[in-house]
C-alpha cells in the first residue's frame, strides 16, 4: 500500500518536471532567494537553479527565454546588469542574494520590501506592499496606477527613512519594475495587468498560471521595455521625475 502511494506520488510528480511552470517549491535549506519578486519565482519553479546561486550568461538567458519569452538582446542586457550584483572581481556568475547588495541595483522605495536602512530587503513586507496596492483602483491595474503607487512609496520612504536615497541606477530600476509587472504579467498594448494576478506573483512568488496567466508572445525586447518605461514615466509626477539623491554616497 505504501509504495503504491509512493508510486503514484512519483507518477504525479515526474511529468511537472518537464514542465517548470508546473512544477513548484518555496527555497529549502541553503537556497538563496533576492529582492526581485520575479526571479525568485523562477527559482521557485526550476527555471532558474532552485539554490538560487551560480548562474552564468547561459542559464540566465535560458530561464528569462523559457519562463517569460525575453530575447536575445534583453536577456544579455539583464545578465550584465546582474552581474555587475557579484562582489568578485571579474565574476561571471551571480546568486539571487547578490542582488539584494543596497544601491548596487537594490534601491529604496520598493513596490513590496522593506528600504535596507530598516532591515534585510529581500522578504516579502505586507506592510510595505499594502501602501502599493492601495493605488491599484478596480480589477485591472494601469500606467497611471502604477505610477501613482511608486511615486507614493517613493514619498514614504524619502519621508520615514532618515537614509533615502535614490540613485539614477535606482530610480531607473524602479520605473523599470513598474513596467515590468504590466508588461510581464498583462498586456503591452495598453499596458495594463489584471490585479490578482499580480497580486498573486509577489504574495506567493509563483507564477500566476492558474489565475490564466500565460508566457508572453510574441518575445519581449529591449525596446518594448523602454516604450513601456517611457509611457510610464509620462505619467509619473513631475517632481518625481527629477529626483534627489540625499542619503547617496557617491
Ligand atoms: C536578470 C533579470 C533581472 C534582474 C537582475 C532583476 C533584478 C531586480 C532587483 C535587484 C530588484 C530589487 C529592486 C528593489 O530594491 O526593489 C528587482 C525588483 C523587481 N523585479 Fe526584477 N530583475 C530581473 C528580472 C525581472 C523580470 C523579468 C521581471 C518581470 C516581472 C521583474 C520584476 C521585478 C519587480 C516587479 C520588482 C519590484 C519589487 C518591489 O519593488 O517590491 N524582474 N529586480
Ligand atoms: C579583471 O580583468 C581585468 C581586465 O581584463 C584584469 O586586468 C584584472 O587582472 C582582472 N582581475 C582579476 C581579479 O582577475
Ligand atoms: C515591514 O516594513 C515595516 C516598515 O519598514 C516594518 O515596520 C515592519 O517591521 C516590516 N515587517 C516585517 C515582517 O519585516
Ligand atoms: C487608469 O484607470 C483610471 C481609473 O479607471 C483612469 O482614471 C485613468 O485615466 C486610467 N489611465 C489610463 C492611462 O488609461
Ligand atoms: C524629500 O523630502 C524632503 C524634505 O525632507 C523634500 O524637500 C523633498 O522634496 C522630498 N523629495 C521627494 C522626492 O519627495
Ligand atoms: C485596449 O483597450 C481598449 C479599450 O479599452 C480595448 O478595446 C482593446 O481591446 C484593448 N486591447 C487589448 C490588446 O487588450
Ligand atoms: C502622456 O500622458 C497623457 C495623459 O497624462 C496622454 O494624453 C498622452 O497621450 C501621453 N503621451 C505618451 C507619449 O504616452
Amino acid at each position: 500500500m505504501k509504495s503504491l502511494s509512493v508510486l503514484i506520488t512519483l507518477w504525479v510528480a515526474a511529468p511537472s518536471y518537464a514542465h517548470p511552470h508546473l512544477h513548484w517549491a518555496p527555497p529549502g535549506p541553503g537556497d538563496v532567494r533576492g529582492p526581485c519578486p520575479m526571479l525568485n519565482s523562477l527559482a521557485n519553479h526550476n527555471y532558474l537553479p532552485h539554490n538560487g546561486k551560480n548562474f552564468d550568461v547561459a542559464i540566465t538567458k535560458k530561464a528569462l527565454s523559457d519562463a517569460l519569452n525575453i530575447d536575445e538582446e534583453l536577456g544579455q542586457f539583464l545578465f550584465e546588469q546582474a552581474v555587475t550584483t557579484n562582489p568578485t572581481p571579474n565574476a561571471t556568475v551571480w546568486s539571487l542574494a547578490n542582488l539584494a547588495r543596497h544601491n548596487v541595483l537594490e534601491h529604496d522605495a520598493s513596490f513590496s520590501r522593506q528600504d535596507a536602512y530598516f532591515g534585510s530587503p529581500v522578504k516579502f513586507n505586507a506592510t510595505i506592499f499594502a501602501e502599493t496596492q492601495s493605488y491599484w483602483h478596480g480589477p485591472v491595474i494601469n500606467t497611471t496606477m502604477a505610477a501613482k503607487a511608486r511615486v507614493a512609496r517613493i514619498r514614504t520612504s524619502n519621508a520615514t527613512n532618515p537614509e533615502f536615497g535614490l540613485s539614477q541606477t535606482g530610480v531607473t530600476f524602479s520605473l523599470g519594475e513598474a513596467a515590468a509587472y504590466l508588461m510581464f504579467l498583462g498586456e503591452r498594448v495598453n499596458l495594463t495587468a489584471p490585479k490578482n494576478v499580480v497580486e498573486y506573483l509577489f504574495e506567493n512568488e509563483r507564477l500566476p498560471t492558474k489565475l490564466g496567466w500565460k508566457r508572453p508572445e510574441p518575445a519581449v525586447g529591449f525596446p518594448d521595455l523602454q516604450e513601456a518605461m517611457a509611457r510610464l514615466f509620462n505619467e509619473t509626477d513631475p517632481d518625481i521625475q527629477i529626483l534627489v539623491r540625499r542619503g547617496m554616497h557617491g
